[in-house]
């Protein structure tokens, strides 16, 4: 009689938790499909073509006693906009800088430090500033000039009141997924696998701060984690409520 009454209660607890783990898997791949990257193949073309994402490339700034006060890993793409020679017309440029031709230098102060990455006619300047009363730095200027071979003129355009990559004095600052930098109407940086250390580095990067982009990756671990969880406890409870039942039934027996 218990045993019939045990064995009817387990797996009907069994399986209201497998449909339950079915429906909580399928709500969460159904969530988590649209933010899957997919490659831009199927794109409109655009005229010039979007290249795919740049290489990564380090760089690093060394000051008067060749010491390293800065260091940077990221993959770059400009996104700038310019007057054709050849159209007439304002055109839209996608293009990526590449590690292997660039020359990179730079300069370190206290409070300030600047990394110059020169790729033939084009010219990058980043600037970071560092606030020694809250000791958080933050890239606070991005100049660039570009002389390309389709372009009417040159092209210098910059801001120096920028508030990206906002960091603690000590630490890296990190940036896995792709960011867009807006700079101008005419020039947007953006930048991939960034980590970036342009104050107080010690030998190698500090421990990384992630930015938003990455912390919101670890949404998905947690909701999983979390049902997980739940899962587990409706087990548990189902065996005590189970047990319950079939201790109450031997004993009015
Ligand atoms: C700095 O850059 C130079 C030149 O590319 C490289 O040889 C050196 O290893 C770099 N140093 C660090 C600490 O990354
Ligand atoms: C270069 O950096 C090192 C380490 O931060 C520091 O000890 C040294 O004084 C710096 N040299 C100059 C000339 O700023
Ligand atoms: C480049 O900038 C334009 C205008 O701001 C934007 O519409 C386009 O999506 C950007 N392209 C890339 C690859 O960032
Ligand atoms: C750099 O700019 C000059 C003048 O605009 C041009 O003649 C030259 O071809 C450019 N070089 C490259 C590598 O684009
Ligand atoms: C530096 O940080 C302090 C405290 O957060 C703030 O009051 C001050 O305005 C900041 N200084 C600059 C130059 O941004």
């Amino acid at each position: 009689m218990i045993s019939i009454i045990r064995k009817q209660n387990m797996p009907a607890g069994a399986i209201f938790c497998t449909l339950l783990a079915l429906t909580i898997h399928q709500t969460l791949t159904t969530d988590v499909s649209p933010t899957v990257v997919t490659p831009e193949t199927s794109s409109p073309p655009a005229s010039p073509a979007t290249p795919g994402p740049p290489e990564r490339g380090s760089y690093n700034v060394t000051n008067a006693t060749d010491t390293v006060c800065l260091l940077a890993r990221m993959g770059l793409q400009l996104n700038i906009s310019f007057i054709s020679s050849s159209h007439g017309t304002t055109v839209q440029e996608v293009l990526n800088l590449h590690p292997n031709l660039i020359k990179f230098s730079g300069s370190c102060a206290p409070d300030f430090a600047t990394l110059k990455l020169t790729e033939d006619n084009i010219t990058l300047t980043f600037s970071f500033s560092l606030n020694s009363t809250s000791n958080k730095y933050h890239l606070s200027g991005l100049e660039l000039s570009a002389a390309l071979p389709d372009m009417a003129k040159r092209l210098d355009v910059g801001s120096t009141t920028l508030n990206y990559m906002v960091g603690t004095l000590g630490h890296s600052y990190m940036c896995q997924k792709e960011k867009t930098l807006s700079v101008t109407q005419d020039f947007s940086l953006n930048t991939f696998q960034l980590q970036v250390q342009p104050f107080s580095v010690n030998g190698d990067f500090g421990a990384a701060e992630e930015c938003e982009l990455d912390e919101d990756d670890m949404l998905i671990p947690i909701i999983v984690g979390a049902a997980l969880a739940v899962l587990v406890l409706i087990v548990i409870m189902a065996y005590l409520i189970g047990r319950n039942r079939s201790h109450a039934g031997y004993q009015t027996i």
